[in-house]
């Protein structure tokens, strides 16, 4: 039976860190779904061919990390047939044995509503900040703004809108290092059986 570990917050809570770790750990797959929509907004045009197209080499691209990438993957990730178009790659990938790891807003609520554990990773809006500024060496009060537009949107789309699963785990990781929210996402992954 393969093991499912949904992992779902905000941009720039751990979550991405936090899943790759439990990848490694457990010898799952992982997949970071953000990318998905990084890659649809980034190859322009029509978003909804962008997303039936998609191609592993879409998900290379060595631009889909920067600010930019993220406010135009919100927008396209708003549109619902981006989102149908997107469905089935998700599901076929966490169902594979002997596990995998999926990161995004809607991997609990929407994707994976079976998973075996579900993970809401969360930290206050200045340390999120604060941590993505560092990796992208940019100013913290305009990523502070970004961050807050990009959060809005993605809470208030109509569809799959980045919210917690009835049954999810909240992790904080505003107070923990990297390496203390791992250790303890790994002991929830544990006690769901892993
Ligand atoms: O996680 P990341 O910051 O790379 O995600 C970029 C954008 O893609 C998010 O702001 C969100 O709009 C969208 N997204 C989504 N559903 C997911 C993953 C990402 O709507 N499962």
């Amino acid at each position: 039976m393969p093991f499912t570990i949904a992992i779902d917050g905000p941009a720039a809570s751990g979550k991405g860190t936090i899943a790759r770790a439990l990848a490694g750990h457990f010898g799952f797959a992982h997949l970071d779904t953000g990318l998905l929509y990084r890659a649809v907004g980034a190859r322009g045009g029509d978003p909804v061919q962008a997303a039936l197209d998609l191609s592993p080499a879409d998900l290379a691209r060595d631009d889909l990390r920067t600010a930019a990438a993220g406010q135009a993957a919100s927008r396209v990730a708003a549109i619902p047939l981006v989102r149908a178009a997107l469905v089935d790659f998700q599901r076929r990938f966490a169902r594979q044995d002997p596990g995998a790891v999926l990161d995004g807003r809607d991997i609990g609520t929407v994707i994976c509503p079976e998973a075996e554990i579900k993970l809401y990773v969360t930290a206050s809006d200045e340390i999120r900040a604060h941590r993505r500024a560092l990796e992208l060496g940019a100013d913290p009060a305009q990523i502070l703004r970004e961050l807050r537009e990009r959060d809005a949107r993605d809470a208030a789309r109509d569809v799959a809108p980045m919210r917690p699963a009835d049954d999810a785990v909240l992790l904080d990781t505003s107070r923990m290092s990297i390496d203390d929210a791992v250790v303890h996402a790994i002991a929830l992954v544990k006690g769901a059986g892993a």
